[in-house]
């Protein structure tokens, strides 16, 4: 028997009706049809599915849907604005922070989620912000670097 919920995802909230057992990374992507958050693993290690959950970074594989009744996500599709990329998307970008780009949205939302706390992480900060997310390509020298750009666009902005 399917279960209503409301949840406000990137600033608009949806009326659902989900299985009790239905994934928040399921409903994200095969309700809302949100297909920027991705599925690594499913086992709680990638980070690929990264969203914001109120604020926090949270795998979106290791909840259930139902979870978030009443709550704020926010995925990487949340993050441009009016056609404008995120200070942190073109940090992303202009760092070459990325590869083949399949880590990059939870990697940009716990930098987010970082920035939010601390406007001047060091690099210690930032390597915790993102102990939870993998990435296979990088190395993850650009993606700090990356992470320090998206802190001078944030102050800037
Ligand atoms: S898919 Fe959620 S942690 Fe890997
Ligand atoms: S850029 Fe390929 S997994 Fe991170």
């Amino acid at each position: 028997m399917n279960v209503p919920m409301k949840v406000t995802v990137n600033g608009k909230l949806h009326a659902l009706d989900v299985e009790p057992r239905m994934l928040l990374v399921e409903m994200v992507r095969e309700q809302l049809d949100l297909t920027g958050t991705h599925v690594g693993c499913d086992t709680t290690y990638c980070g690929a599915c990264t969203v914001l959950l109120n604020g926090a970074a949270v795998k979106s594989c290791t909840m259930f849907a139902v979870q978030a009744d009443g709550a704020e996500i926010t995925t990487v599709e949340g993050l441009e604005k009016d056609g404008q990329l995120h200070p942190i998307q073109k940090a992303f970008g202009d760092a070459y922070g990325l590869q083949c780009g399949y880590c990059t949205p939870g990697l940009m939302l716990s930098t987010l989620q970082l920035l939010s706390e601390n406007k001047q992480p060091d690099e210690k900060d930032m390597r915790k912000a993102i102990a939870g997310n993998t990435c296979r390509c990088t190395g993850y020298q650009n993606v700090l670097k990356a992470m320090q750009l998206a802190a001078q666009n944030m102050k800037g902005a």
